[in-house]
């Protein structure tokens, strides 16, 4: 017999399946010839304990207490596998059903008492999803290269669908899309921040930081940011932009603005860019034009922002 012995993966794999009918628990009356629907049987010194359905003992006036559904872990486990039937029974008890264990040469079973099946079988599913830990896959940020172009523009076009700015579906491509189209061939394009996110092979995230000015003074002029719709608030949006923030100070960068949520940015670090003496291209963008001050932020740095030409359509 060849068993799984890791007991995280045998928990993951009870398969748990009640058999038909309801078992009890009898005395066998000394002597009499053992009944052929017998289950299970102890013998002790005090007497022979068989398990038999509740129907055989009825028809043979055996009298019992415990009434039980009886549960076969379908797992092939190897009678030594450490642990199996105590995580089960634990699981089991903290559930507050209590619980026969009999091992047999094949599988392991349980006898809980007869109403409570339904439950027992939902608590041992919830231990088997606890103990499945599929890995997980990891989340590569990378430089976006000319193969990804077309993707990006795709997941840009979904994630901007329902513009940020109004809250409506766009009518058309949305403008973040042409305006990424431009920025992948203007001259600000800094090819270290087109920054994808890359989940088992698929693009699901891209951030684009161009040169910007204020005055002669450099800077970073942060968007479009895009994740795909359905990976939203699962965290990839903070690690392109922490990304892009680590990327940036390496760089010598002295700060990063953008145009964006005042509820979103200040959790990186953004703050009203005007706050600093930077005025934003738009008068109206208001407190929502946002900058970050990097390690190398000189302070006294006043002026309106420049964003890199394809933006000036805007
Ligand atoms: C904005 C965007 C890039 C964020 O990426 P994300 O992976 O969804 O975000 P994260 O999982 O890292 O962060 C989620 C958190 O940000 C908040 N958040 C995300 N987008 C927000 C927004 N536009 N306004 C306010 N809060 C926002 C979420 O509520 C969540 O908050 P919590 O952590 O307190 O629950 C992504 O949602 C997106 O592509 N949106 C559509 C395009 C867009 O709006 N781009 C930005 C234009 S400025």
């Amino acid at each position: 017999m060849t068993g799984d012995k890791n007991l995280q993966a045998l928990l993951a794999a009870i398969h748990p399946v009640v058999r038909e009918g309801e078992y009890v628990y009898v005395l066998w009356p000394h002597g009499r010839p053992l009944a052929a629907g017998i289950q299970a049987a102890v013998r002790e010194a005090e007497g022979l304990t068989v398990v038999l359905p509740r129907s055989e003992a009825d028809g043979l006036g055996l009298p019992y207490d415990f009434v039980a559904a009886w549960i076969t872990l379908q797992i092939h486990s190897e009678l030594e596998a450490v642990g199996l039937t105590a995580a089960v029974s634990r699981a089991l008890t903290d559930a507050k059903i209590s619980c026969n264990v009999l091992a047999g040469f094949h599988h392991d079973h349980l006898l809980v008492p007869a109403g409570e099946a339904a439950r027992a079988l939902e608590v041992l599913a919830e231990l088997a999803a606890e103990n499945s830990h599929q890995p997980r896959p990891e989340l590569v940020l990378r430089n976006e290269t000319a193969e990804d172009r077309e993707k990006i523009l795709a997941l840009t076009a979904e994630a901007f669908a329902i513009s940020p700015a109004t809250g409506l579906p766009a009518k058309g491509e949305p403008i973040e899309v042409d305006v990424l189209r431009q920025l992948f061939e203007c001259e600000e394009y800094l090819p270290e921040f087109s920054i994808v996110a890359v989940l088992d092979g698929e693009v699901v995230g891209h951030v684009i930081s161009t040169r910007g000015w204020v005055g002669e003074h450099e800077l970073l002029g942060l968007g479009p940011i895009g994740v795909t719709p359905r990976l939203q608030r699962h965290g990839i949006g903070s690690a392109l932009m922490n990304e892009t923030i680590a990327r940036a100070n390496a760089a010598g960068e002295s700060g990063i603005a953008l145009l964006g949520s005042t509820e979103y940015y200040p959790r990186f670090g953004f703050v009203p860019a005007t706050s600093l003496g930077v005025l934003p291209p738009e008068e109206i963008w208001a407190d929502s034009f946002q900058l970050l001050p990097l390690a190398l932020w000189p302070g006294g740095v006043h002026g309106t922002f420049r964003y890199a030409a394809p933006f000036a359509g805007l």
